[in-house]
């Protein structure tokens, strides 16, 4: 079954030899808008391949060039909010591998923990809490794509870090760097998570990306993570985070989050 859609991935994207990817967060499709001679597959039409359900998440894989480099971007991801199994998931994660696949660009939509990551900036995850009660890598392991107790040191790549904080500083974008907290959804948290998560040492709390990481990780890939952030979480000031809100800021923000992905990859990322 994988294989067949492999193939067929890799026929219908005239695939070369891509070993980036990137996960388009809410709001975030607009980097789509700068790869060149692009190719589209919608995910109904890949059989086998799950289908997301949320405003906003287009769901469709693009192949695309940024400065001639080949990039896989998937513009819509899989919440487990949505009723999806964790292991769909890693079975993106392992279509992703399949394809060659060697390093993963992870961005999401976050709510801040502190009053000094103001909406609109960008934080550089440098390591998450899973606090969703779930992971991809429950159920038999396969050690084809790795081992059955893989560490997490080291998910969000040191190197990769370290030279996005070095491009950033070139365009003048200010790049936070901060723990990912992340909760099952789908509503937003209470005002006493929100103080909680900010006791447990989180700096943004959101709905996803952990599970592909994870996954990403344990199958050796190097990852690569933003939050794009929206609102301050619940409480924290005077506010109801919505949906609405969230994308709109992400829309805002993106710009910032397109020019430093894009420069990231031009330079060999
Ligand atoms: N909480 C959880 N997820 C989110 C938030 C939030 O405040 N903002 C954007 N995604």
């Amino acid at each position: 079954m994988i294989e067949n859609m492999i193939n067929f991935i890799k026929e219908k994207l005239e695939l070369k030899n891509p070993k980036t990817a990137i996960i388009l967060g809410s709001g975030l499709g607009g980097l789509v808008d700068v790869l060149e001679n692009t190719k589209k597959i919608p995910y109904n039409k890949i059989e086998g391949f799950p289908q997301s359900t949320v405003k906003g998440h287009k769901g469709e894989l693009i192949r695309g060039f940024i400065n001639n480099k080949e990039v896989l971007c998937l513009n819509g991801r899989f919440h487990l909010y949505e009723g999806h199994d964790p292991k769909v998931i890693a079975d993106v994660i392992h279509v992703l591998k399949e394809l060659g696949i060697k390093r993963l660009i992870v961005t999401n939509a976050a709510g801040s923990l502190n009053l000094e990551t103001k909406p609109g900036s960008i934080m550089l995850i440098s390591d998450h809490i899973n606090f969703s009660g779930k992971n991809p890598l429950v159920g038999p392991n396969d050690e084809k794509y790795g081992p059955r107790f893989p560490s997490m040191n080291n998910a969000y790549t040191l190197s990769l870090r370290q030279k996005c904080k070095d491009i950033a500083k070139e365009l003048g974008i200010e790049l936070k760097e901060g723990v990912y907290l992340m909760v099952l959804g789908p509503n937003f948290e209470t005002s006493a998570e929100i103080k909680a998560f900010q006791i447990l040492g989180a700096d943004a709390v959101g709905m996803s990306t952990v599970p592909e990481v994870i996954s990403a990780s344990h199958c050796s890939m190097e990852v690569l993570g933003f939050s794009v952030i929206t609102n301050y979480g619940a409480g924290l000031i005077d506010n109801t985070p919505s949906h609405k809100e969230t994308l709109e800021e992400a829309k805002k923000a993106s710009e910032k989050l397109i020019k430093l992905v894009t420069e990231f990859v031009k330079q060999g990322g």
